[in-house]
């Protein structure tokens, strides 16, 4: 993982910008989960590399504009740049992070280049979703899985099946790994939002509900209440330590953590049976470690 880190600085050096590097400094490294996926499917290699590189940097991209959009303070245990250098700052690194990992990019060729720049698209697209969703509490699990598709699943897709290209495998068994991977990794985030702590997390905890975002858990508590106003009165509200913990009893009195454990699991087996042809135990520990992450 250093090895990636190092190539990311030198394409940040390239940039010749010392407000860029000295923003990019502030950054913490973070899973780099799309990073080991590519490495358990192309091998260690400086062209493996090199792409994990360049998703890491569009990952740091969406993050900083998803804190912008989101008004985060934390991400990774830190200030998040919009609050430390302010949004204008935070906004334009984000499109530099974009625009340099994209000319790297181009030297992946056709195929690979248009996979990574049209999942970037529908990334932005399922941003955008999500905000439309956060206007009102949405009780359809449909929409939520489409959003989260978009906004996380899509980027994971396209990291397998770009590594799959590079090392010659069958690229439409991994975007299936990928995409059910990237669908359980969100969910798991969203369990996490809940069941975690700021301290642990490296971010806000409890903050999706006062953002509007109704993840999983909050629709299947939906689900299982009769009096349905017991969740929609703290629908983004900033919740007090008695709201909250009153939030969490009804989550234990349903399960809901757990029904949606379960349901990221199925995810996640998924994931494993469209690649179990290729006995890859690496893939298999991936799936594994997303699910019983603590942060
Ligand atoms: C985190 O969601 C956000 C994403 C996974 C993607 C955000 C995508 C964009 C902002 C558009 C892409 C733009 C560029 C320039 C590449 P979250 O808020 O649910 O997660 P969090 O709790 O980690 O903030
Ligand atoms: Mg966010």
């Amino acid at each position: 993982m250093q090895k990636i880190d190092e190539i990311i600085q030198g394409f940040l050096r390239d940039l010749n910008c010392d407000i860029v590097l000295n923003m990019s400094k502030s950054i913490k490294t973070g899973k780099k989960l799309r990073s080991k996926l590519i490495l358990s499917i192309s091998g260690e290699n400086e062209e493996s590399y090199k792409l994990c590189a360049i998703i890491e940097l569009i990952h740091l991209a969406s993050l900083l504009h998803d804190d912008i959009v989101d008004d985060a303070k934390l991400r990774r245990g830190a200030r998040s740049v919009n609050s430390e250098f302010g949004t204008k700052n935070a906004l334009m690194l984000g499109d530099i992070f974009y625009s340099k990992a994209f000319s790297e990019l181009v030297g992946f060729g056709k195929k690979i280049s248009q996979l990574i720049a049209d999942s970037v698209s529908k990334l932005a697209i399922g941003e955008l979703m999500d905000i439309e969703l956060s206007k009102n509490f949405n009780a359809d699990k449909s929409l939520y899985l489409d959003m989260i598709y978009n906004k996380t699943a899509v980027l994971i897709e396209a990291s397998a099946r770009s590594a799959a290209i590079l090392a010659s495998l069958d690229d439409l068994s991994f975007r299936e790994y990928g995409k059910n991977l990237g669908l359980a990794f969100q969910m798991i985030d969203d369990i996490l939002d809940i069941s975690s702590d700021e301290k642990t997390l490296g971010k806000a905890a409890m903050s999706d509900f006062k953002e509007g975002k109704s993840t999983l858990p909050y629709i299947y508590l939906y689900e299982a209440l009769d009096d349905k106003n017991i969740l929609l009165d703290f629908f983004k509200k900033d919740l007090n330590d008695i709201e909250k913990k009153s939030l969490l009893d009804e989550f234990n009195k349903h399960g809901i953590l757990e029904k949606s454990k379960k349901e990221a699991l199925s995810y996640g087996n998924k994931a494993l049976k469209a690649i179990e042809k290729y006995n890859n135990k690496k893939l298999n520990d991936i799936i594994e470690n997303m699910i019983n992450r603590s942060f």
